[in-house]
Formats: C-alpha cells, structure tokens, sequence
C-alpha cells in the first residue's frame, strides 16, 4: 500500500515537473504580465484553490498585490478594472466563452447535465438559442404568466420557515429557500412542482444540487477522479459523480410534462414553443435540447437565487436597526402586493443589490478567449487564444468604484489589532436613479448576462418582503457566526456552513 503511494506520488511529480518543462520550452508569451513567479510556468497552484474552494479569494488577493492586470498561469489572465472588464464583456466584442463551460457541462460526450444556454461557445447557435429563450424569461411575460407561481411557492415557504421556528425554536432559512427556488423553477420548467416544500426535508434532490457543482469542478480538474470517487464505498462521495448526470435526468421530466400540457403558460418550455411556432425564422428545439436546457435551469436556477436570499437575510439580521426599517417598509404595501410594486421600494431594493453586489451566487471567474488577431486590454498587448477573466469578487469590492468597501473591527485583547470585513451599506444605492457603475455584474453581462435575471430578482424581491413582513423580529440562531458565511467557491459562492439558522 505504501510502496503504490508513493509510485503514484512520484508519477505525479514527474508529471508536473514534465510540464512546467514543456512550458519553459514554449517560451510562455505572457511573461511581461505582473504576478508571482510561479504562474510563469504552472497552473497548478491556481488548481490548489479552485479544489479547495478559495479560488476567487485568491485571485482578489493577487489583485490587491500586483494590481488590476495579474497573470495566474502561463496562459491565463485576470482583469479587475472597468474598462477591460466592459471591452470583454461587452455586445460583439469578439470574445467567446472558453472550452471550460463546456467541460464543466459533461462535455460533447453527453455526460453530466449537458451542454445548453449557459455553456455553448458557439456563437450563432448561442443567440438562436438565446432569442427562443427571450420572450418566455422577459419581465413582463415572467409577471403575466408565473408570478402566481412564484406567490404561492414563497407563502408557502414562510409559513414553514414560522411553524419550524415556533415548534424546534430555530429555522434553517437556507434549506427553506433552496426547497423553494427547487419547486419553483421544476414548476416552471417541467408544469409540475418537485413538492420539497411540502416534504420539508433537506431531500436527496437537494443533495444532489449541492454535489453537481463541486462535482463538475472536481471532474473538470481532476479528470480521473471519477473512477477513484465511484469505488469508495462513501455515498457522500459517490454523488459527487453521479449529481451531474441526475440532473440531468430531471430534464427528461420536462419534456414529458411540456409533450402533455403544452397549453400552460406557466410552463416556460410551452411559452418558448409558441414563440417558435410563431416565428417567421423556425428555431429548432429537439426533446433533447429540452431535457438539456431544463437540466441547465435546475442547476442554474434554484442555488443561487436561495443562496443569495439566504445572504440577505443574514446581513439584515446581523443589523437589527435595518431590519426594523426594511419590517416597516415592506408593511407599508399589504400582503397581496404585486411583485411590480415592490420594485419600487427604496430601501427593500438598495438591500437587494447591496447583497447581490457582497454576495451575489456567481462572483468568481467568467473566463473568456481572446479574439483572432489579440487585443489590447488595461494597457497590455494580450495575444489571441489566451484565456482572460474578470469577477464580480473583486469588480464589487474595487474602492475607487464602490468608496469605503471595508469596515475595520477592534481585535480582542489587544485594539489596535484590527480585522477588516466587507461592509454592507445599503445607502450606496439609495437615491441614485442613474444607471449601476459598469463594473457591477452580480448577473454576468453583454450577451451572456443571465437568461434568468428577472426571475431572480422577482424571488428575491417577493422571498425577501414576505419574510419581513410575516416574521417580524427575526433573529439569527444562537449558534451563528460570521466563519459560517464565508463563501467555498465552486463557480458558485455557498456558506461555508451550508444552513443559516433564524429564531423568533
Ligand atoms: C440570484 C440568482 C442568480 C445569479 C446571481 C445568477 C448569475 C448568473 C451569472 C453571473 C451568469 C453568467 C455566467 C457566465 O457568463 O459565465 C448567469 C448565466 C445564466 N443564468 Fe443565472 N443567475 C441567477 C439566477 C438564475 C435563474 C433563476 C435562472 C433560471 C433558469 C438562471 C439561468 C441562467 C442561464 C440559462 C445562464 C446562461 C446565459 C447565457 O449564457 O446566455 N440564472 N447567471
């Protein structure tokens, strides 16, 4: 046993070693780019904190070393600044999404959840795709046809979020919303809800969402891994193969439910065929495309917008000065208010983007390969084909953007040991009707901003008032702490606690 450890150790230094010299070979063309020595010639560094779930603090942090341009392997480059992030990001600037999105789908091979929207590279496909998409995910057909849907769904779960409060004298807000962003967005997607709510267990469907995204980054960066998780005999482990490719399976379920009711408007798969039909330009959607896309929604639609309400709730909760103002601000409007006015309530809506510009679900790397020919970005000559990234991480923690981002918290026992945190202040965004600063992407941008912005922002906004409006004098759980809301970084941003306990 010993003696196979270390001949697999020594392989795997022999491999790294291998490749550090094939690069050394290849001259790197990114050698006059500012960042530490080692990521002239390794990635595996970067590697390290991705499989550890650190990847965009440690990206901020070489940000705050060597500034907003900063090379983190021979082929890669991250941009913290406006202008480079707007030349990447914006509407034809030529830069596509990297090979990354794909892989991390399951790839061509038709393993895991499968390539949809979100992940395909091809340019022309992804805007067909996109404009059958546009209608069924716009605002106004979101509030026509599936407001209801999301009312019920979010009565439902505050009034679980209050029984389970009263009767064991806490409630986990996180598994409530996550039961609730699942059920609303299988009811959308397939006309038929899971019913988590109803079970209020954390089920196995929630499991399997919280293993697919570790899961697909654990394959992606460690492409044998797959077949040494499967043998050891620890479920916990075994899903973290298998969730991808569960979820995939939920899809099928949609096109069963979309082939059987296709006249529900509540369905969104039901509104895209319509509009299909309809089109003078016939757009093809394949009962595969379908399993894909409601697989891809299930994944890209229940975590983050639970994870994002459960950040609010505990950065309101931890001030209970502002809990009390957002208590009587809601209350203003009664319980039937339409998700339409309370887009129009000041403080309710500076909270929310506040949290999405702290916490918002998706704030590390957008990678992105650079255009034929090269380009010029933040004051470098970047060749073609090199991958370059930005993150909302850093965009929204940038001082000369968002000014006095940190507040600076007394060390026990000696004060003036001090400790910085994030500092959430509302106010930035109160009483300013002008357009968000250019940089500020809780929700991507250009082209590939998210398909599902306007339904995240209606849960959000209906999750958000209802709890405050209903659960009057929330407090956090006694055994919460701030350590328990760091974010583990796996694409997505989740509390490292994976609960956030609430009380009356
Ligand atoms: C607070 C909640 C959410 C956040 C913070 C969020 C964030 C994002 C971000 C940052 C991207 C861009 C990814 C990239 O460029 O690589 C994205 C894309 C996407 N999101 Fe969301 N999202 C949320 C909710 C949703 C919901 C509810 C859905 C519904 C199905 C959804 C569906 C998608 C899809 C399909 C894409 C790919 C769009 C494309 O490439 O054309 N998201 N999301």
């Amino acid at each position: 046993m010993l003696i196979s450890l270390w001949i697999g150790a020594g392989a795997l230094l022999a491999i790294i070693l291998l490749q550090i010299i094939a690069t050394l070979i290849h001259k790197p063309s990114l050698r006059v780019y500012p960042g530490p020595w080692y990521t002239r010639v390794t990635h595996y560094v970067l590697k390290f904190y991705t499989l550890t779930g650190r990847r965009m603090q440690y990206v901020h942090s070489l940000h705050q070393r060597y500034g907003s341009v900063v090379r983190l392997s021979p082929n890669q480059l991250a941009f913290c600044d406006p202008d480079a992030f707007v030349s990447i990001h914006k509407i034809g600037s030529g830069f596509t999404k990297t090979q990354w999105y794909e892989d991390f789908s399951g790839g061509a091979g038709g393993t895991g959840i499968g390539i949809g929207l979100f992940a395909m590279t091809d340019v022309k496909k992804h805007a067909s795709r996109r404009k059958l998409f546009a209608r069924a995910f716009s605002a106004a057909s979101l509030r026509s046809n599936c407001e209801d849907v999301v009312k019920e769904k979010v009565e439902k779960a505050v009034s679980r979020i209050m029984t389970e409060a009263r009767d064991t004298g806490e409630a986990d807000i996180m598994k409530w919303w996550m039961l609730m962003a699942s059920d609303i967005i299988g009811q959308l997607s397939f006309g038929e809800s899971f019913e988590l709510l109803e079970s209020g267990e954390k089920s196995h469907h929630i499991q399997v969402l919280e293993a697919a995204a570790l899961g697909a980054t654990l394959q992606y960066e460690m492409p044998g891994i797959s077949g040494l998780l499967r043998r050891i005999p620890v479920p916990k482990l075994n899903l973290l193969v298998t969730a991808p490719n569960l979820v995939h399976k939920y899809g099928e379920a949609a096109v069963l439910n979309l082939r059987r009711h296709s006249d529900n408007r509540a369905n969104l798969f039901a509104t895209m065929l319509a509009q299909s039909e309809a089109a003078a330009e016939k757009f093809e959607l394949t009962d595969d495309d379908i399993r894909k896309e409601a697989s891809n929604f299930i994944l890209a639609g229940a975590d983050t917008t639970a994870i994002t309400l459960t950040y609010l709730v505990w950065a309101v909760l931890k001030r209970p000065e502002l809990r009390v103002r957002v208590e009587d601000e809601v209350s203003t409007l009664g319980p039937a208010a339409s998700d339409e006015a309370l887009e129009q309530l000041p403080l309710l809506n500076a909270v929310i983007e506040e949290t999405l510009r702290l916490y918002g679900a998706v704030p590390g790397n957008l990678p992105r390969v650079v255009p034929e020919g090269g380009v010029s970005l933040g004051g470098y000559a970047v060749p073609e084909g090199i991958e370059v990234e930005t993150q909302a991480y850093s965009l929204h923690r940038d001082p000369n953007i968002f000014p006095d981002p940190l507040t600076y918290v007394p060390c026990y026992p000696s004060r003036s040991l001090k400790v910085t945190k994030d500092r959430f202040d509302e106010t930035r965004w109160m009483g300013k009707d002008g357009p968000k600063p250019r940089s500020y992407c809780p929700f991507g941008a250009g082209t590939r901003t998210c398909a599902g912005i306007h339904l995240a922002r209606m849960e959000i906004r209906l999750g958000a008032a209802t709890l405050f409006r209903q659960c009057k004098g929330l407090r956090l759980g006694a055994q919460m702490n701030d350590e328990m809301m760091e974010p583990a970084n796996f694409f997505l941003a989740t509390p490292v606690g994976k609960r956030c306990n609430v009380r009356f």
